[in-house]
Protein backbone atom coordinates (compact mmCIF):
# COMPACT_ATOMS: atom_id res chain seq x y z
CA UNK A 1 0.00 0.00 0.00
CA UNK A 2 1.65 3.43 -1.17
CA UNK A 3 0.27 5.51 1.66
CA UNK A 4 2.34 7.73 4.04
CA UNK A 5 2.26 6.59 7.34
CA UNK A 6 2.28 8.55 10.47
CA UNK A 7 5.30 7.13 11.56
CA UNK A 8 7.27 8.92 8.53
CA UNK A 9 6.07 12.44 9.76
CA UNK A 10 7.40 14.64 12.08
CA UNK A 11 4.77 15.14 15.13
CA UNK A 12 6.48 17.40 17.53
CA UNK A 13 4.93 20.50 18.54
CA UNK A 14 2.65 20.36 15.12
CA UNK A 15 -1.00 20.67 14.63
CA UNK A 16 -2.86 17.53 13.78
CA UNK A 17 -5.87 17.30 12.11
CA UNK A 18 -7.42 13.77 12.57
CA UNK A 19 -10.40 12.34 10.40
CA UNK A 20 -12.07 9.27 12.91
CA UNK A 21 -14.99 7.67 12.26
CA UNK A 22 -17.15 8.22 15.56
CA UNK A 23 -20.26 7.15 14.15
CA UNK A 24 -21.23 5.66 16.99
CA UNK A 25 -24.93 4.03 18.31
CA UNK A 26 -26.44 6.26 20.62
CA UNK A 27 -28.59 5.41 23.50
CA UNK A 28 -32.21 6.90 23.83
CA UNK A 29 -30.41 9.57 26.83
CA UNK A 30 -27.97 10.68 23.85
CA UNK A 31 -25.12 8.62 25.15
CA UNK A 32 -22.77 6.43 23.64
CA UNK A 33 -24.41 3.00 23.60
CA UNK A 34 -21.24 1.16 21.71
CA UNK A 35 -17.86 3.03 22.33
CA UNK A 36 -15.61 0.53 19.88
CA UNK A 37 -15.05 2.58 17.20
CA UNK A 38 -13.61 5.06 19.94
CA UNK A 39 -11.54 2.70 21.54
CA UNK A 40 -10.41 1.42 18.13
CA UNK A 41 -8.81 5.09 17.55
CA UNK A 42 -7.58 5.30 21.07
CA UNK A 43 -3.64 3.62 20.18
CA UNK A 44 -3.37 6.44 17.31
CA UNK A 45 -4.54 9.75 19.50
CA UNK A 46 -1.93 7.92 21.78
CA UNK A 47 0.94 7.83 19.68
CA UNK A 48 0.61 11.36 18.12
CA UNK A 49 0.35 12.85 22.16
CA UNK A 50 3.19 10.72 22.97
CA UNK A 51 4.82 12.40 20.38
CA UNK A 52 3.95 15.84 21.14
CA UNK A 53 1.32 16.97 18.85
CA UNK A 54 -1.87 18.96 19.37
CA UNK A 55 -4.60 16.96 18.37
CA UNK A 56 -7.57 18.02 16.33
CA UNK A 57 -10.30 15.04 15.73
CA UNK A 58 -13.23 15.53 13.49
CA UNK A 59 -16.09 12.90 12.66
CA UNK A 60 -19.74 12.66 11.42
CA UNK A 61 -22.13 11.29 13.74
CA UNK A 62 -25.36 9.72 11.96
CA UNK A 63 -26.99 11.52 9.47
CA UNK A 64 -28.05 15.05 10.19
CA UNK A 65 -28.59 15.96 6.47
CA UNK A 66 -26.70 19.18 6.67
CA UNK A 67 -28.30 20.93 9.62
CA UNK A 68 -27.63 20.87 12.79
CA UNK A 69 -29.37 18.50 15.02
CA UNK A 70 -28.72 18.83 18.48
CA UNK A 71 -29.08 14.55 19.65
CA UNK A 72 -26.33 14.54 16.96
CA UNK A 73 -24.02 16.68 18.56
CA UNK A 74 -20.46 15.00 19.48
CA UNK A 75 -20.78 15.94 22.76
CA UNK A 76 -21.08 12.64 24.83
CA UNK A 77 -18.45 11.20 22.54
CA UNK A 78 -16.34 13.78 23.98
CA UNK A 79 -16.36 12.97 27.28
CA UNK A 80 -16.48 9.12 26.47
CA UNK A 81 -13.33 9.55 24.47
CA UNK A 82 -11.89 11.74 27.82
CA UNK A 83 -13.11 8.98 30.06
CA UNK A 84 -11.28 6.44 27.97
CA UNK A 85 -7.46 8.58 27.69
CA UNK A 86 -7.46 9.67 31.00
CA UNK A 87 -7.57 12.76 29.92
CA UNK A 88 -9.68 15.98 29.25
CA UNK A 89 -10.76 16.20 25.53
CA UNK A 90 -11.98 19.53 25.02
CA UNK A 91 -14.77 19.93 22.18
CA UNK A 92 -16.04 23.15 20.06
CA UNK A 93 -19.68 23.47 18.82
CA UNK A 94 -18.52 23.87 14.94
CA UNK A 95 -16.29 22.19 13.04
CA UNK A 96 -14.97 25.17 10.51
CA UNK A 97 -15.14 28.88 10.91
CA UNK A 98 -14.10 31.64 13.64
CA UNK A 99 -15.00 29.41 16.56
CA UNK A 100 -13.48 26.59 16.09
CA UNK A 101 -10.12 28.05 14.53
CA UNK A 102 -10.67 29.64 17.76
CA UNK A 103 -10.46 26.25 19.91
CA UNK A 104 -7.67 25.16 17.65
CA UNK A 105 -5.37 28.12 18.10
CA UNK A 106 -5.91 28.29 22.07
CA UNK A 107 -4.66 24.37 21.78
CA UNK A 108 -1.97 23.44 23.53
CA UNK A 109 0.95 20.49 23.16
CA UNK A 110 -0.39 17.04 24.34
CA UNK A 111 -4.08 18.36 24.24
CA UNK A 112 -7.13 16.59 22.34
CA UNK A 113 -10.05 18.80 20.87
CA UNK A 114 -12.70 17.12 19.24
CA UNK A 115 -14.58 19.76 16.00
CA UNK A 116 -18.55 19.29 16.20
CA UNK A 117 -20.32 16.86 13.42
CA UNK A 118 -18.79 17.21 10.11
CA UNK A 119 -22.14 17.10 8.71
CA UNK A 120 -24.03 19.67 10.58
CA UNK A 121 -23.20 21.10 7.28
CA UNK A 122 -24.19 20.50 4.13
CA UNK A 123 -20.84 20.99 2.41
CA UNK A 124 -19.45 17.90 4.35
CA UNK A 125 -21.37 15.41 1.66
CA UNK A 126 -21.18 17.32 -1.35
CA UNK A 127 -17.17 17.13 -0.72
CA UNK A 128 -17.16 20.96 -1.22
CA UNK A 129 -13.58 22.00 -2.48
CA UNK A 130 -13.90 25.41 -0.32
CA UNK A 131 -15.03 23.52 2.54
CA UNK A 132 -12.58 21.00 2.34
CA UNK A 133 -9.55 23.86 2.07
CA UNK A 134 -10.89 24.87 5.13
CA UNK A 135 -11.01 22.23 7.33
CA UNK A 136 -7.16 21.57 5.62
CA UNK A 137 -6.51 25.18 6.69
CA UNK A 138 -6.79 24.39 10.39
CA UNK A 139 -4.01 22.20 10.78
CA UNK A 140 -0.43 21.33 9.81
CA UNK A 141 -0.92 17.97 9.15
CA UNK A 142 -3.75 15.40 7.99
CA UNK A 143 -3.98 12.02 9.31
CA UNK A 144 -7.43 9.97 7.76
CA UNK A 145 -7.56 6.96 10.37
CA UNK A 146 -11.42 6.88 9.56
CA UNK A 147 -11.59 3.65 7.74
CA UNK A 148 -15.51 3.33 8.60
CA UNK A 149 -15.90 5.93 5.85
CA UNK A 150 -13.56 5.66 3.51
CA UNK A 151 -16.07 4.63 1.59
CA UNK A 152 -17.29 7.98 1.17
CA UNK A 153 -16.07 10.65 -1.14
CA UNK A 154 -16.67 13.48 0.89
CA UNK A 155 -15.08 16.55 2.24
CA UNK A 156 -13.14 15.43 5.41
CA UNK A 157 -12.31 11.72 4.06
CA UNK A 158 -11.52 12.93 0.37
CA UNK A 159 -11.32 16.62 -0.31
CA UNK A 160 -8.94 17.83 2.04
CA UNK A 161 -6.12 15.28 0.89
CA UNK A 162 -5.60 18.04 -1.95
CA UNK A 163 -5.75 20.86 0.22
CA UNK A 164 -3.55 19.91 3.42
CA UNK A 165 -0.29 20.30 3.48
CA UNK A 166 1.06 16.49 4.68
CA UNK A 167 -1.81 13.70 4.53
CA UNK A 168 -1.18 10.55 6.26
CA UNK A 169 -3.29 7.69 6.36
CA UNK A 170 -3.28 6.38 10.44
CA UNK A 171 -2.54 3.25 12.40
CA UNK A 172 -5.89 2.32 12.05
CA UNK A 173 -7.06 2.88 8.60
CA UNK A 174 -3.63 0.97 7.74
CA UNK A 175 -4.14 -2.23 10.26
CA UNK A 176 -7.73 -2.39 8.33
CA UNK A 177 -6.41 -2.16 5.08
CA UNK A 178 -3.70 -4.94 5.81
CA UNK A 179 -5.97 -7.11 7.54
CA UNK A 180 -8.55 -6.98 4.51
CA UNK A 181 -5.01 -7.40 2.16
CA UNK A 182 -4.10 -10.31 3.72
CA UNK A 183 -7.47 -11.75 3.77
CA UNK A 184 -8.80 -11.14 0.18
CA UNK A 185 -5.42 -10.47 -1.38
CA UNK A 186 -2.78 -13.30 -0.12
CA UNK A 187 -5.09 -15.35 1.46
CA UNK A 188 -3.95 -18.57 2.75
CA UNK A 189 -5.62 -21.50 1.61
CA UNK A 190 -8.73 -22.62 1.54
CA UNK A 191 -10.04 -19.24 1.55
CA UNK A 192 -13.82 -19.52 3.41
CA UNK A 193 -15.90 -16.52 2.96
CA UNK A 194 -19.82 -16.49 4.78
CA UNK A 195 -22.06 -14.39 3.33
CA UNK A 196 -25.64 -14.36 5.15
CA UNK A 197 -28.36 -11.44 5.47
CA UNK A 198 -31.76 -10.84 3.97
CA UNK A 199 -31.76 -10.67 0.77
CA UNK A 200 -29.41 -11.63 -2.15
CA UNK A 201 -30.26 -8.14 -3.90
CA UNK A 202 -28.86 -6.77 -1.15
CA UNK A 203 -25.68 -8.35 -1.62
CA UNK A 204 -25.35 -9.46 -4.77
CA UNK A 205 -22.20 -7.42 -5.82
CA UNK A 206 -20.71 -9.00 -2.71
CA UNK A 207 -21.64 -12.09 -3.70
CA UNK A 208 -20.33 -12.02 -7.48
CA UNK A 209 -16.97 -10.82 -6.17
CA UNK A 210 -16.30 -12.92 -3.76
CA UNK A 211 -17.38 -16.35 -5.94
CA UNK A 212 -14.95 -15.75 -8.13
CA UNK A 213 -11.86 -15.60 -5.24
CA UNK A 214 -12.76 -17.86 -2.38
CA UNK A 215 -12.48 -21.42 -2.04
CA UNK A 216 -15.68 -22.03 -0.47
CA UNK A 217 -18.79 -19.60 0.32
CA UNK A 218 -21.33 -20.11 2.91
CA UNK A 219 -24.61 -18.19 2.53
CA UNK A 220 -26.78 -17.69 5.68
CA UNK A 221 -30.32 -16.01 6.47
CA UNK A 222 -32.03 -15.17 3.37
CA UNK A 223 -29.76 -15.24 0.98
CA UNK A 224 -29.27 -18.98 1.86
CA UNK A 225 -33.49 -19.57 0.74
CA UNK A 226 -33.21 -18.43 -1.89
CA UNK A 227 -30.21 -20.51 -3.06
CA UNK A 228 -32.24 -23.49 -1.63
CA UNK A 229 -35.57 -22.48 -3.68
CA UNK A 230 -33.22 -22.31 -6.68
CA UNK A 231 -32.31 -26.10 -6.31
CA UNK A 232 -35.97 -27.08 -6.49
CA UNK A 233 -36.88 -27.30 -2.42
CA UNK A 234 -39.85 -25.77 -1.19
CA UNK A 235 -38.44 -23.17 1.33
CA UNK A 236 -42.39 -22.37 2.54
CA UNK A 237 -43.46 -18.92 4.21
CA UNK A 238 -39.31 -17.89 4.67
CA UNK A 239 -38.27 -14.89 2.96
CA UNK A 240 -36.90 -15.75 -0.22
CA UNK A 241 -36.22 -13.95 -3.75
CA UNK A 242 -38.21 -15.54 -6.17
CA UNK A 243 -36.73 -13.90 -9.39
CA UNK A 244 -33.21 -13.98 -8.13
CA UNK A 245 -33.35 -18.02 -8.20
CA UNK A 246 -31.78 -17.76 -12.16
CA UNK A 247 -29.25 -15.42 -10.44
CA UNK A 248 -28.45 -17.80 -7.31
CA UNK A 249 -27.76 -21.08 -10.31
CA UNK A 250 -25.29 -18.48 -11.82
CA UNK A 251 -23.42 -18.11 -8.90
CA UNK A 252 -23.55 -22.06 -7.85
CA UNK A 253 -22.42 -22.25 -11.57
CA UNK A 254 -19.53 -19.80 -11.58
CA UNK A 255 -18.62 -21.17 -8.44
CA UNK A 256 -18.20 -24.79 -9.54
CA UNK A 257 -16.58 -23.58 -12.57
CA UNK A 258 -13.34 -22.28 -10.79
CA UNK A 259 -13.63 -25.53 -8.39
CA UNK A 260 -15.23 -23.25 -5.68
CA UNK A 261 -18.08 -24.97 -3.46
CA UNK A 262 -21.15 -23.25 -2.18
CA UNK A 263 -22.57 -26.07 0.57
CA UNK A 264 -26.14 -26.21 0.95
CA UNK A 265 -28.18 -26.67 4.21
CA UNK A 266 -28.86 -29.99 4.57
CA UNK A 267 -31.45 -29.48 7.38
CA UNK A 268 -32.88 -26.22 9.15
CA UNK A 269 -34.63 -24.70 11.95
CA UNK A 270 -37.99 -23.82 11.44
CA UNK A 271 -40.90 -22.12 12.69
CA UNK A 272 -44.18 -20.96 11.88
CA UNK A 273 -43.87 -17.63 12.73
CA UNK A 274 -41.00 -14.75 13.01
CA UNK A 275 -40.93 -14.63 17.03
CA UNK A 276 -38.59 -15.60 19.77
CA UNK A 277 -41.26 -17.69 21.30
CA UNK A 278 -42.35 -19.27 17.92
CA UNK A 279 -41.32 -23.49 18.14
CA UNK A 280 -38.19 -24.27 16.76
CA UNK A 281 -38.20 -27.57 14.63
CA UNK A 282 -35.65 -29.18 12.75
CA UNK A 283 -36.31 -30.30 9.68
CA UNK A 284 -34.17 -31.80 6.24
CA UNK A 285 -34.10 -29.26 4.50
CA UNK A 286 -36.78 -31.64 1.78
CA UNK A 287 -38.93 -31.88 3.76
CA UNK A 288 -39.77 -27.67 4.88
CA UNK A 289 -43.32 -27.47 4.63
CA UNK A 290 -46.04 -24.62 3.07
CA UNK A 291 -46.61 -23.42 6.44
CA UNK A 292 -42.84 -23.21 7.89
CA UNK A 293 -40.61 -20.43 7.93
CA UNK A 294 -36.49 -20.92 7.68
CA UNK A 295 -34.94 -19.18 10.73
CA UNK A 296 -31.73 -21.19 10.81
CA UNK A 297 -29.40 -23.69 9.76
CA UNK A 298 -30.03 -27.32 11.27
CA UNK A 299 -27.42 -28.97 13.57
CA UNK A 300 -26.37 -31.36 10.84
CA UNK A 301 -25.44 -28.56 8.20
CA UNK A 302 -23.73 -26.42 11.55
CA UNK A 303 -21.40 -29.52 12.33
CA UNK A 304 -20.49 -29.96 8.21
CA UNK A 305 -19.84 -25.58 8.14
CA UNK A 306 -17.92 -26.24 11.09
CA UNK A 307 -15.42 -28.91 10.07
CA UNK A 308 -14.62 -26.79 6.85
CA UNK A 309 -14.18 -23.97 9.00
CA UNK A 310 -11.60 -25.66 11.10
CA UNK A 311 -9.65 -26.77 7.75
CA UNK A 312 -9.88 -23.53 6.56
CA UNK A 313 -6.74 -21.42 6.02
CA UNK A 314 -8.57 -17.88 6.15
CA UNK A 315 -12.14 -17.09 6.89
CA UNK A 316 -13.89 -14.03 6.07
CA UNK A 317 -17.54 -13.15 8.01
CA UNK A 318 -20.49 -11.05 6.99
CA UNK A 319 -23.76 -12.05 8.41
CA UNK A 320 -25.14 -14.23 10.85
CA UNK A 321 -26.49 -17.35 9.69
CA UNK A 322 -29.88 -17.41 11.82
CA UNK A 323 -32.26 -15.23 14.08
CA UNK A 324 -29.56 -15.58 16.39
CA UNK A 325 -31.62 -12.38 18.09
CA UNK A 326 -33.54 -15.14 19.36
CA UNK A 327 -32.15 -17.75 21.19
CA UNK A 328 -33.82 -20.58 19.77
CA UNK A 329 -32.87 -19.25 16.26
CA UNK A 330 -28.99 -18.58 17.13
CA UNK A 331 -27.44 -22.06 17.36
CA UNK A 332 -25.95 -21.99 13.71
CA UNK A 333 -24.78 -18.78 14.05
CA UNK A 334 -23.29 -19.75 17.35
CA UNK A 335 -21.53 -23.12 16.04
CA UNK A 336 -19.92 -21.13 13.43
CA UNK A 337 -18.78 -18.63 15.95
CA UNK A 338 -17.35 -21.04 18.31
CA UNK A 339 -15.87 -22.54 15.18
CA UNK A 340 -14.07 -19.46 13.73
CA UNK A 341 -13.17 -18.73 17.43
CA UNK A 342 -11.64 -22.22 17.80
CA UNK A 343 -10.02 -22.15 13.89
CA UNK A 344 -6.09 -21.66 13.29
CA UNK A 345 -7.56 -19.52 10.27
CA UNK A 346 -6.32 -16.04 9.79
CA UNK A 347 -10.25 -14.71 10.22
CA UNK A 348 -11.38 -11.29 9.62
CA UNK A 349 -15.28 -10.19 10.86
CA UNK A 350 -17.04 -7.22 9.73
CA UNK A 351 -20.41 -5.66 10.06
CA UNK A 352 -22.99 -4.34 12.24
CA UNK A 353 -24.98 -7.95 12.85
CA UNK A 354 -21.85 -9.43 12.60
CA UNK A 355 -20.30 -7.79 15.24
CA UNK A 356 -23.38 -8.25 17.55
CA UNK A 357 -23.01 -11.99 17.03
CA UNK A 358 -19.17 -11.91 18.23
CA UNK A 359 -20.38 -10.03 21.27
CA UNK A 360 -23.15 -12.35 21.93
CA UNK A 361 -20.81 -15.63 21.85
CA UNK A 362 -17.43 -14.22 23.17
CA UNK A 363 -15.38 -14.24 20.34
CA UNK A 364 -14.13 -10.91 19.80
CA UNK A 365 -10.48 -12.37 21.38
CA UNK A 366 -10.47 -15.06 18.93
CA UNK A 367 -11.27 -13.17 15.64
CA UNK A 368 -7.99 -12.24 13.92
CA UNK A 369 -9.06 -9.14 12.77
CA UNK A 370 -13.06 -7.49 13.90
CA UNK A 371 -13.18 -4.50 11.49
CA UNK A 372 -14.61 -1.13 12.47
CA UNK A 373 -16.32 -0.80 8.74
CA UNK A 374 -19.77 -1.37 7.78
CA UNK A 375 -20.14 -0.11 4.43
CA UNK A 376 -16.47 0.11 3.67
CA UNK A 377 -15.90 -3.17 5.23
CA UNK A 378 -18.19 -4.61 2.22
CA UNK A 379 -17.16 -2.07 -0.52
CA UNK A 380 -13.60 -3.65 0.26
CA UNK A 381 -14.65 -7.64 -0.24
CA UNK A 382 -16.94 -6.51 -3.09
CA UNK A 383 -13.42 -5.35 -5.12
CA UNK A 384 -14.35 -1.31 -5.38
CA UNK A 385 -11.85 0.92 -4.80
CA UNK A 386 -11.90 3.39 -1.35
CA UNK A 387 -12.22 6.52 -2.24
CA UNK A 388 -10.64 8.24 0.98
CA UNK A 389 -7.62 5.86 0.22
CA UNK A 390 -7.13 6.50 -3.31
CA UNK A 391 -6.87 9.91 -3.10
CA UNK A 392 -3.92 9.19 0.00
CA UNK A 393 -2.54 7.04 -2.28
CA UNK A 394 -2.64 9.73 -5.45
CA UNK A 395 -0.58 12.24 -2.81
CA UNK A 396 1.53 9.35 -2.56
CA UNK A 397 4.84 8.29 0.11
C1 LIG B 1 -20.72 3.75 8.78
O1 LIG B 1 -21.20 3.64 9.93
O2 LIG B 1 -20.84 2.85 7.93
C2 LIG B 1 -19.91 4.96 8.48
O3 LIG B 1 -19.72 5.75 9.60
C3 LIG B 1 -20.48 5.74 7.33
O4 LIG B 1 -21.72 6.29 7.67
P1 LIG B 1 -22.76 6.66 6.52
O5 LIG B 1 -23.27 5.38 5.95
O6 LIG B 1 -23.82 7.50 7.18
O7 LIG B 1 -22.00 7.44 5.46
Amino acid sequence: MELKTIKTLDIQGKKVLVRVDFNVPLDEQGKVADDTRIVATLPTIEYLLDKGAKVILMSHLGRPKGKVVEKLRLSDVARRLGELLGTNVSKVDDCIGPEAAKAVESLKQGEVLLLENLRFHPEEEKNDPEFARGLASLADLYVNDAFGTAHRAQASTHGVIRFAPVAAGGPLLMAELDALDKALAKPARPLLAIVAGSKVSTKLELLSSLVGKVDQLIVGGGIANTFIAAEGHGVGKSLVENDLLDTARKIEADAKARGAEIPLPTDVVVAPAFAADAPATIKAVDAVGADDMILDIGPQTAAQYAELIAKAGTVVWNGPVGVFEFDAFGKGTEALAKAIASSKAFSIAGGGDTLAAVDKYGIAKEVSYISTGGGAFLEFLEGKTLPAVAALEARGQ
